[in-house]
């Protein structure tokens, strides 16, 4: 992979929160995505992090109302039925170290790391921090003494979302346009540096 090309990976591993929801998603195929997170780094290399594969209906079913989507969208309650994940990955951590800093950071680097193999694939992810402390009980983490860091949500796209400059009216909000597009506003480079 060229330079231009990775540009155009993470240009194209936006949010999405509305799926093609009878466009399934096999076990094997979330599995493949946790496999990219398996070579990323980590703090001293303790690789602590494991993740749990949601994927059958009942309990995708289980794991959705639990989850908190797209706050600054304050009319619109997530994804309707016939919109909603294929999968989810949970990331999860030892209870005992959650809340260390590099359990956190390690957290954060494979989160990204399976959002750009999703759009490898051109799958839709939205990285989940917001979600109800239960789901590692309906998941069965916590039974194993892990605490869910990040739940992924994932499946076929099934929303257009394009990126815009963060000099237009909405800031940093991100936005739907009438047609249903979803705006990502982010800052210009220059912004960046200091
Ligand atoms: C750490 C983190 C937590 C997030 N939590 C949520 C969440 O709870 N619900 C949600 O709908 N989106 C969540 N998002 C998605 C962000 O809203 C999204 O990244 C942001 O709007 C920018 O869009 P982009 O990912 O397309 O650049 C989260 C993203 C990150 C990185």
């Amino acid at each position: 992979m060229n330079s231009k090309n990775f540009q155009d990976l993470v240009r194209s591993s936006r949010t999405h929160r509305r799926f093609a929801e009878d466009e399934l998603l096999c076990h094997g195929d979330l599995v493949a995505l946790v496999n990219a997170a398996r070579f990323a780094p980590s703090g001293n290399n303790m690789q602590v992090l494991r993740f749990h594969i949601v994927s059958e209906p009942a309990e995708r079913s289980a794991v959705f109302p639990r989850l908190h989507w797209a706050a600054l969208l304050r009319d619109w309650n997530g994804p309707a039925v016939g919109e909603r994940p294929a999968g989810y990955i949970a990331i999860c951590a030892p209870k005992a170290v959650a809340a260390n800093p590099i359990c956190l950071i390690d957290t954060g680097i494979a989160a990204q790391t399976i959002a750009l193999a999703a759009a490898s694939r051109d799958l839709g992810c939205c990285i989940i921090k917001s979600f109800d402390p239960d789901v590692n009980d309906v998941m069965g983490v916590s039974a194993e003494g892990y605490v869910t860091e990040l739940v992924l949500a994932l499946g076929v796209r099934g929303e257009r979302v394009v990126l815009e400059t963060s000099e237009g009216e909405h800031g940093l909000a991100y936005w739907r346009d009438a047609e249903g597009t979803h705006h990502v506003p982010k800052l210009p480079l220059e912004d960046l540096l200091i």
